[in-house]
């Protein structure tokens, strides 16, 4: 078994609209202290660890959230969400954090972790605000689905279920900043697997299990977000514990807990419409 402690959505920084940034760095110490008395085989950061500014002042919150994560025992692995990449490149984290930001798959023994280091962007110079999947990315993460030989989880800072923002304070009305607009075609690749796959995001600040072609996708909350919790921040964090099956548990004001079985088996490609003619509308 494997177990793997997750904090994502830190937000250190201003408070900004539900996010309690200002409670960010106090949080992440108890994550730290928590963790350290749990002894997990790895930690993993989702991303987003920082409200953005500028450049200058994100650069400096970054360093106090990298402060904090170098207290932990057990190796910690980071993903870049959007706000790390405003006006920070994913070489200037890297240096930050002392840390690779490619993709890489790592090996967990009877499970392989699949950190999927997507550009994580948001372009805002566009006619429609929002992320774009360099093609890159989706081959990397088609060839590790095709060549996966183990039960892989995926890691990564947007999801890509397509899981509806229906509730959602931040995406339901802003559904193009999400996911990226080119998620179906992450499931696709995904769905290529012949092997167990389970998938991991934050970004969406809420605890969901979505699954899609047998793959459970889940996303968890971020751990200053306010807007399940009334004005507090929701002190999320989980531990994932991949076995036989997949064990995961969110600890803190909105808590959240599920225990998932991720089968190799796909579905088959899905019928034409039961109605041709109206399709053919
Ligand atoms: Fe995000």
């Amino acid at each position: 078994m494997t177990r793997i402690a997750i904090v994502t959505d830190i937000h250190h920084g201003t408070p900004s609209h539900t996010k309690r940034g200002d409670t960010a760095l106090e949080l992440l110490g108890q994550f730290t202290d928590w963790a350290n008395a749990e002894k997990p085989d790895l930690v993993l950061d989702l991303g987003d660890r920082i409200s953005d500014v500028d450049s200058q002042t994100d650069a400096r919150l970054e360093r106090e959230v990298a402060e904090v994560f170098s207290r932990l025992d057990a190796p910690v692995h980071h993903i870049c969400g959007n706000h790390d990449r405003d006006h920070l490149s994913v070489a200037d984290n890297a240096d930050i954090l002392g840390a690779e930001l490619g993709h890489q798959l790592i090996d967990l023994g009877d499970w392989q972790l699949a950190l999927w280091r997507a550009d994580a962007k948001i372009h805002r110079d566009r006619p429609r605000v929002g992320f774009d999947l360099p093609e890159t990315d989706l081959l990397w993460l088609s060839r590790m689905a095709q060549t996966a030989e183990k039960p892989t989880l995926v890691a990564s800072h947007v999801p890509v279920s397509g899981h509806s923002q229906i509730g959602n304070y931040y995406f339901q009305r802003n559904a193009s900043v999400s996911t990226y607009p080119q998620a179906d075609r992450a499931r696709e690749a995904l769905a290529q697997a012949r092997v167990p796959v389970a998938c991991i995001a934050g970004h969406v600040h809420w605890n969901t299990v979505t699954t899609v072609d047998g793959i459970p996708h889940m996303t968890q909350q971020s751990l200053t977000e306010s807007f399940t919790t009334a004005g507090e921040p929701a002190r999320a964090w989980g531990m994932l514990t991949l076995g036989n099956t997949i064990h995961w548990k969110v600890l803190g004001d909105d808590p959240f807990e599920a225990r998932l079985t991720p089968s190799h088996l796909r579905w088959t490609p899905p019928l034409a419409p039961f109605l041709p003619d109206v399709a053919a509308e």
